[in-house]
């Protein structure tokens, strides 16, 4: 090691997280060399731009200033730095588990940088990968590449970030706990001591072997989804129970400190780059291990069925021909990543079961036209998409929905029906409001002779 006291460090893959990894380890004094094969990101960072769309990444890039730069160069990245982080996708495969390819590129070109170099070096590994994958086919291309065995004059370190999109900043800087699966204790003290001159929070740390923190990062997004899909779940229940409210029951539950009310909230589906492949995954492993991950299946299958509810919810108040708006496209509020976004499933579904669509997202408008291309028209604003609708479902909690004119364009405010699965609107007078999981919509809306709701596709 040269410098002890602020390693300098080497970020690669300038994506979506390793673009605001380098912005905050910059901003906190270290010097930072961005790595990564697309050159449009390389030279976008070298102008002092942010390579991606994320709140505050533009202002944590001009703090840090001339500490951090990019290149194309992996030799040029490992020979000035003492620690890299790898941070390059891992897509699912077929058997839904994550392949290791992009990662096993990325380390075979540290290897080989390494071996041309003398002095001690960390890599650690911040991709979400499978338990077994880091210990294993991961730490083997490395000592292949490299020459050098893991433990000695380099260590290999296991840490995924917890993140969502839209607050990577906040969630870097602000994590609940710190996890560290190493190779070695001087591995896992290096680590540890750049985090602790990273973040702001007081996280607990957890230090532990390769396979262990694997299996955590899985479980902690397998356990937040089953969150998710038992809070949408009581909501289904709630709209068949007269009188019950979901978001009165999940408050309450959610109070007992065994429970806790993060993400416990009735709302749509989750959606994005990460929470709908992981349970897949952990299924998936457990197959592959003969253990029977049955929760991991049936937390996705209650996910998937949030569709049909609020397609119901639509069929509910408004009829094939009469036009339905969809706001919110991306898969949460603050992004414009449209990955698994149920807002889109549901403007299909909607289309191809005879309802002429309109959506709109303040930043996901462009990515969203080029998946649904003439299937719905898109409007340039919030206002605009509701004008003639007869329906709006809001998809996604964007503080300026609530603050949208829901009787514009229509003569009698009573034909149109706003269903707002969040709870961000407060009642409009004359306008019907349907909140899925409260307010008995299914009885007060639903033709009296039907007794079996209008079914779209499957699940
Ligand atoms: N995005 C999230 O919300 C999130 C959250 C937690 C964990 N993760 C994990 O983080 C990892 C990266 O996710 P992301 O969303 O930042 O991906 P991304 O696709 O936004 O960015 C990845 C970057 O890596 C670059 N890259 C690919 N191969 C490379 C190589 N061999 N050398 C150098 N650069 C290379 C790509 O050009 C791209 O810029 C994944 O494993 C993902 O599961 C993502």
């Amino acid at each position: 090691m040269q410098v002890v006291d602020k390693p300098r460090l080497s970020v690669i893959g300038l994506g979506k997280l390793g673009s605001p990894m380098v912005a905050v380890f910059g901003a906190k004094g270290f010097n930072v060399i961005g790595v990564d094969i697309n050159e449009r990101f390389v030279q976008t960072l070298n102008e002092g731009r942010a390579p991606v769309t994320e709140p505050q990444l533009q202002e944590y890039l001009e703090r840090a200033g001339q500490r951090v730069r990019a290149t194309l160069d992996f030799d040029d990245a490992i020979a000035q730095s003492d620690v890299s982080f790898i941070i390059v996708p891992t897509p699912s495969g077929a058997d839904r588990l994550f392949s290791n390819r992009y990662v096993v590129d990325a380390i075979g070109k540290i290897g080989r940088a390494l071996s041309r170099k003398q002095d001690y070096h960390l890599v650690v590994l911040t991709s979400t990968v499978m338990p077994g994958a880091t210990g294993g086919a991961i730490q083997a291309a490395l000592e292949r590449a490299s020459g050098r065995s893991v433990g000695q004059s380099l260590g290999l370190c296991y840490s995924p970030e917890f993140i969502a999109l839209g607050s990577v900043i906040h969630d870097i800087l602000n994590p609940d706990l710190l996890l560290i699966g190493e190779s070695d204790a001087q591995a896992g003290d290096l680590l540890e001591a750049i985090y602790a001159q990273t973040v702001e929070s007081r996280p607990s740390v957890h230090r532990m072997n390769f396979v262990n923190a694997e299996l955590c990062k899985l479980s902690v997004n397998t356990f937040v989804t089953t969150k998710i899909s038992y809070a949408n779940m009581i909501a289904d229940m709630c709209d068949h129970l007269p009188g019950a409210n979901a978001d009165v029951v999940t408050r309450a539950i959610g109070a007992d400190s065994r429970i806790g009310l993060k993400y416990l909230k009735p709302a749509v589906g989750y959606g994005g780059p990460c929470f709908p492949r992981d349970n897949k995954a952990f299924a998936a492993l457990g197959r592959a291990l003969g253990v029977d991950c049955c929760l991991a299946e049936a937390t996705d299958q209650i996910n998937d069925h949030q569709i049909q509810r609020l397609a119901e919810a639509v069929a509910a108040s408004t009829s094939p021909g009469e036009r339905v708006s969809i706001l919110g496209l991306s898969y949460k509020a603050q992004t414009s990543v449209i990955e698994e976004s149920q807002a889109i499933t549901l403007a299909l579904l909607l289309s191809k079961s005879g309802y002429p669509v309109t959506v709109y997202d303040p930043c996901a408008n462009a990515a969203s036209s080029a998946v649904l291309g003439n299937t719905v028209t898109v409007a340039g604003s919030a206002a605009e998409a509701v004008g003639e609708a007869s329906a709006v479902v809001i998809m996604a909690p964007w503080p300026q929905f609530a603050e949208v004119s829901w009787n514009c364009g229509v003569n009698r405010p009573e034909q149109r029906t706003v269903i707002d699965p969040w709870g961000i609107v407060t009642s409009v007078p004359g306008i019907r409001l349907i909140r899925p999981g409260a307010g008995d919509w299914r009885r007060s809306v639903a033709p009296a002779d039907s007794s079996a709701p209008l079914r779209f596709g499957s699940r």
